[in-house]
């Protein structure tokens, strides 16, 4: 459960749904074709420059307080007891007391509503703090819905009665979430099933004018691919979202895909793309945390060396020469699990849905163009978004640096809880078997910890002075 929110569990979930669809987000190149070598993809430049025109502190507004779901959950219904239509109830006191991922609005139909944010999975708790950006790696998409999910729409339409405002607000968002629930288990706690959930959501929406539909547009099959959530300060560097690199073109399209839970047609997600430049420019500056401990400085200059030796070429440099090569590394090089990757890429309707929709149709475009491989990421802030690789593996640094340490099975001590600054990362217990829904059980389907085996060259000492550079970045 997340650290940083505490509403009530049941509605945390449904509001997940609702913020999956946002997951999906944006980028500039259009349609160049990329250079390649030895399979190595660089993503192009944009033929135009980035909506770097947008208004941060309006983008962070937004984020937090924004209306970009349109739809929610009654207030009424989602207070329960807490409910007293005399109270005026402001947006900061539902912060308080519902966590911050909760954002109150008026919907179209002017029923106060609350719903998830961005910050469902963008925000998290690291060392007692809150940080917007950093990715919540507690999600428990775990549990199969059960006949609560069934009961709900009868329960609330016996409350609110079926002919109320609210129940046809309430209407307007839990007709995804038949679709949605059934389709978006992941096998334990952590990884975030995002995309399934735009899939389950654009699945039942005409792509030009995004009506909902009654009728799938596409069959949604296989297991739930599902990754670790990425931190947002990473998107200023980045030519082409997502770990497969398939979000490209225009970023605040991109970057609004969640708004398909909730918005009623294309001119509505045409009012919320207009705030979103505002989104892509806050994404855009922000800053990761500093590392909150003392670095060895010399031992890190030592570590800079190796770095650039070794890892530069795909991760780029830092400090006083800033560079990011923006690489997609083909599955049989990098090595680490091609489940997520291929599924996009081979399986999924999701591209073919996008590429023929409003998103990509109208002026201006982005489009998804899946690969089978994975960007190498900008590493600012390496050190706060364990675990680590697309789907969450590896606990710590210095697993991920010596591929063989990689625990099989392990679970987050979240008794001490404290990051563990010297391996940098989550201090976890290993298990000979995958006994509880909170250990990560490698040997499932999309999970497997393997690859990436650059540090693996490495002698004890290099790896270690390469870890205390990471933590400068
Ligand atoms: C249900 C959880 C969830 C919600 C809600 C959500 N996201 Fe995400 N987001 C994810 C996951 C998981 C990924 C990683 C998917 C991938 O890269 O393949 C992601 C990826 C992204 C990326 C790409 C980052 C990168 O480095 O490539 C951006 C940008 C982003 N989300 C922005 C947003 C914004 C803005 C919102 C709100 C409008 C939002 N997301 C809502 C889960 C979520
Ligand atoms: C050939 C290109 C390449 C080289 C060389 C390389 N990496 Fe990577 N790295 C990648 C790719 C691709 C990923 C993403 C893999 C995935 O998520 O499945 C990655 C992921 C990572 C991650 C995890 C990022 C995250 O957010 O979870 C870290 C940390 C990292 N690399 C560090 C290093 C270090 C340190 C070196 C040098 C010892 C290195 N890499 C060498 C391509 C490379």
């Amino acid at each position: 459960m997340s650290q940083s929110n505490n509403f009530q569990p049941h509605l945390r979930k449904q509001f997940i749904y609702l913020l999956a669809f946002l997951a999906l987000s944006a980028c500039h190149s259009k349609r160049i074709s990329p250079t390649q070598s030895q399979g190595v993809t660089i993503i192009p430049p944009p033929e135009e420059l980035p909506e770097l025109s947008g208004d941060p502190e309006k983008g962070y507004e937004y984020i937090f307080y924004g209306d970009y779901v349109k739809s929610g959950y009654p207030l009424k219904l989602a207070l329960g007891d807490a409910y007293d239509p005399e109270r005026v109830w402001d947006r900061d006191t539902i912060k308080t007391k519902y966590g911050k991922a909760v954002i109150l609005f008026k919907d179209r139909r002017n029923t106060s509503v609350m719903s998830g944010s961005c910050m469902t999975c963008h925000g998290s708790v690291l060392n007692g703090q809150f940080y917007p950006g950093l990715g919540e790696a507690f999600g428990d998409y775990s549990k199969k819905p059960g006949w609560k999910f069934k009961l709900t729409d009868r329960v609330v339409r016996r409350k609110l009665g079926k002919s109320s405002q609210e129940y046809k607000s309430f209407r307007d968002i839990w007709q995804f979430q038949k679709e949605v629930s059934p389709r978006i288990v992941t096998p334990f706690v952590g990884p975030n099933p995002a995309f399934r959930l735009e899939e389950a959501c654009v699945a039942f929406r005409d792509p030009q004018n995004l009506h909902y539909t009654s009728e799938a547009q596409f069959e949604i099959k296989g297991e739930t691919p599902a990754a670790d959530v990425p931190p947002l300060w990473k998107v200023g560097k980045k030519r082409a979202l997502y770990y497969n690199g398939m979000g490209r073109g225009n970023f605040s399209k991109l970057l609004m895909q969640a708004s398909v839970l909730g918005v009623k047609d294309s001119t509505e997600a045409r009012e919320v793309w207009q705030h979103f430049q505002d989104v892509v420019a806050w994404a855009s500056q922000l800053k990761p945390p500093a590392f909150p401990a003392e670095i060895n400085a010399e031992l890190a200059i030592q570590g800079k060396i190796i770095f650039e030796k070794n890892c530069s070429k795909c991760h780029g440099t830092y400090g006083d020469e800033v560079s990011y090569p923006n690489k997609i590394i083909p599955l049989d090089k990098v090595g680490t699990d091609p489940y997520y990757a291929q599924y996009f890429a081979t399986q999924s309707g999701l591209a073919g849905w996008y590429n023929k929709s409003w998103f990509s149709q109208s002026e201006p475009a982005s489009t998804l163009q899946p690969s089978l491989g994975y960007v190498a990421p900008p590493l600012d802030g390496i050190w706060a978004t364990a675990p680590y690789l697309h789907n969450g593996s590896v606990p710590t640094l210095e697993n991920l640096l010596d591929s063989k340490s990689r625990p099989v099975f392990w679970q987050r001590d979240t008794v001490s809880d404290n990051y563990n600054v010297k391996n940098v990362g989550w201090k976890f217990i290993s298990h000979t078997k995958p006994n509880h829904k909170n250990v990560y059980d490698t040997s499932k389907k999309g999970f497997n910890n393997k690859g990436h085996t650059y540090g693996d060259k490495l002698s004890g000492e290099e790896r270690k002075a390469v870890i205390e550079y990471l933590k400068t970045l």
